[in-house]
Protein backbone atom coordinates (compact mmCIF):
# COMPACT_ATOMS: atom_id res chain seq x y z
CA UNK A 1 0.00 0.00 0.00
CA UNK A 2 2.50 2.33 1.22
CA UNK A 3 4.40 1.77 -2.65
CA UNK A 4 1.03 2.54 -4.20
CA UNK A 5 0.84 5.98 -2.01
CA UNK A 6 4.89 6.17 -3.07
CA UNK A 7 4.62 5.70 -6.65
CA UNK A 8 1.15 8.20 -6.96
CA UNK A 9 3.04 10.56 -5.48
CA UNK A 10 6.30 10.39 -7.48
CA UNK A 11 4.24 10.40 -10.32
CA UNK A 12 2.49 13.74 -9.22
CA UNK A 13 5.92 15.15 -8.60
CA UNK A 14 7.42 14.04 -11.98
CA UNK A 15 4.61 15.90 -13.57
CA UNK A 16 4.79 19.00 -11.24
CA UNK A 17 8.62 19.50 -11.49
CA UNK A 18 9.86 16.74 -13.39
CA UNK A 19 11.73 15.57 -9.89
CA UNK A 20 11.75 12.97 -7.82
CA UNK A 21 9.67 12.85 -4.13
CA UNK A 22 12.49 14.09 -2.16
CA UNK A 23 10.90 14.24 0.77
CA UNK A 24 9.17 10.53 0.49
CA UNK A 25 12.89 9.80 0.12
CA UNK A 26 14.13 11.33 3.05
CA UNK A 27 11.63 9.37 5.03
CA UNK A 28 12.91 5.79 3.94
CA UNK A 29 16.48 6.97 4.54
CA UNK A 30 15.67 7.84 8.09
CA UNK A 31 13.62 4.69 8.13
CA UNK A 32 16.53 2.61 6.43
CA UNK A 33 19.44 3.98 8.76
CA UNK A 34 21.29 5.68 5.34
CA UNK A 35 22.04 8.57 8.03
CA UNK A 36 24.19 6.56 10.05
CA UNK A 37 26.68 5.93 7.51
CA UNK A 38 25.99 9.01 5.27
CA UNK A 39 25.34 12.71 5.33
CA UNK A 40 24.36 15.17 2.13
CA UNK A 41 27.70 16.39 1.82
CA UNK A 42 30.45 14.80 4.38
CA UNK A 43 31.88 11.47 4.21
CA UNK A 44 31.10 9.53 7.39
CA UNK A 45 31.47 5.28 6.74
CA UNK A 46 30.47 5.95 2.97
CA UNK A 47 30.75 8.78 0.81
CA UNK A 48 28.86 11.64 1.44
CA UNK A 49 25.73 11.91 -1.58
CA UNK A 50 26.93 15.18 -2.89
CA UNK A 51 29.86 12.83 -4.03
CA UNK A 52 28.01 10.09 -5.17
CA UNK A 53 25.97 12.37 -7.48
CA UNK A 54 29.17 14.13 -8.60
CA UNK A 55 30.90 10.81 -9.86
CA UNK A 56 27.71 9.61 -11.70
CA UNK A 57 26.61 12.40 -13.33
CA UNK A 58 25.84 12.25 -16.56
CA UNK A 59 25.63 8.44 -16.25
CA UNK A 60 22.97 7.12 -17.61
CA UNK A 61 22.81 3.67 -15.88
CA UNK A 62 23.20 5.49 -12.77
CA UNK A 63 19.74 5.10 -11.06
CA UNK A 64 19.56 1.65 -11.74
CA UNK A 65 23.39 0.44 -11.09
CA UNK A 66 22.86 2.39 -7.69
CA UNK A 67 19.56 0.85 -6.81
CA UNK A 68 21.28 -2.67 -7.29
CA UNK A 69 24.13 -1.30 -5.24
CA UNK A 70 21.89 -0.40 -2.13
CA UNK A 71 20.16 -3.60 -2.33
CA UNK A 72 22.90 -5.90 -2.93
CA UNK A 73 25.23 -3.82 -1.00
CA UNK A 74 28.53 -2.19 -2.27
CA UNK A 75 32.43 -2.91 -1.99
CA UNK A 76 35.56 -1.79 -3.38
CA UNK A 77 34.31 1.40 -5.27
CA UNK A 78 34.99 3.78 -3.16
CA UNK A 79 37.48 3.18 -0.17
CA UNK A 80 38.13 0.11 1.93
CA UNK A 81 34.12 0.05 3.93
CA UNK A 82 31.70 -1.98 2.28
CA UNK A 83 28.02 -1.14 2.53
CA UNK A 84 25.48 -3.86 3.85
CA UNK A 85 22.94 -5.35 1.62
CA UNK A 86 19.30 -3.52 2.08
CA UNK A 87 17.22 -6.53 0.85
CA UNK A 88 13.94 -5.76 2.48
CA UNK A 89 13.76 -2.52 0.34
CA UNK A 90 10.82 -2.71 -2.93
CA UNK A 91 12.08 -1.91 -6.00
CA UNK A 92 10.21 1.25 -5.91
CA UNK A 93 11.95 2.57 -2.75
CA UNK A 94 15.50 1.55 -4.20
CA UNK A 95 14.92 3.58 -7.72
CA UNK A 96 13.70 6.62 -5.48
CA UNK A 97 16.67 6.53 -3.34
CA UNK A 98 18.96 6.17 -6.24
CA UNK A 99 16.94 9.26 -7.56
CA UNK A 100 17.35 11.26 -4.30
CA UNK A 101 21.38 10.65 -3.87
CA UNK A 102 21.77 11.87 -7.50
CA UNK A 103 19.63 14.65 -6.96
CA UNK A 104 21.97 15.69 -4.34
CA UNK A 105 23.61 19.23 -4.44
CA UNK A 106 27.01 19.88 -2.81
C1 LIG B 1 26.91 0.46 7.46
C2 LIG B 1 27.15 1.68 6.72
C3 LIG B 1 26.22 2.01 5.55
C4 LIG B 1 24.84 2.08 5.53
C5 LIG B 1 23.86 1.75 6.64
C6 LIG B 1 24.49 2.56 4.20
N1 LIG B 1 25.61 2.76 3.44
FE1 LIG B 1 25.66 3.39 1.52
N2 LIG B 1 27.65 3.10 1.47
C7 LIG B 1 28.44 2.73 2.56
C8 LIG B 1 29.81 2.55 2.12
C9 LIG B 1 30.99 2.17 2.99
C10 LIG B 1 29.81 2.81 0.72
C11 LIG B 1 30.98 2.70 -0.26
C12 LIG B 1 30.99 1.26 -0.82
C13 LIG B 1 32.05 1.01 -1.86
O1 LIG B 1 33.18 1.47 -1.69
O2 LIG B 1 31.72 0.33 -2.87
C14 LIG B 1 28.44 3.17 0.35
C15 LIG B 1 28.04 3.50 -0.92
C16 LIG B 1 26.78 3.95 -1.27
C17 LIG B 1 26.37 4.39 -2.58
C18 LIG B 1 27.25 4.41 -3.82
C19 LIG B 1 27.28 3.00 -4.43
C20 LIG B 1 28.04 2.93 -5.73
O3 LIG B 1 27.73 1.99 -6.50
O4 LIG B 1 28.93 3.75 -5.99
C21 LIG B 1 25.06 4.76 -2.49
C22 LIG B 1 24.18 5.28 -3.61
C23 LIG B 1 24.65 4.54 -1.12
N3 LIG B 1 25.71 4.05 -0.40
C24 LIG B 1 23.39 4.81 -0.64
C25 LIG B 1 22.93 4.34 0.60
C26 LIG B 1 21.55 4.39 1.01
C27 LIG B 1 20.42 5.01 0.21
C28 LIG B 1 21.48 3.80 2.24
C29 LIG B 1 20.26 3.49 3.08
C30 LIG B 1 19.29 2.58 2.43
C31 LIG B 1 22.84 3.41 2.60
N4 LIG B 1 23.68 3.75 1.59
C32 LIG B 1 23.19 2.80 3.79
C33 LIG B 1 28.01 2.53 3.85
C34 LIG B 1 26.68 2.44 4.23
Amino acid sequence: MRNVVLLASLWAAAAAHAAPDLAAAVEIAKGTGCYSCHAAAEKIVGPSFAAIAEKYAGDKEAVASLAQSIQMGSKGKWGRAAMPAHSSLSAQDLKLLARWVLSTKP
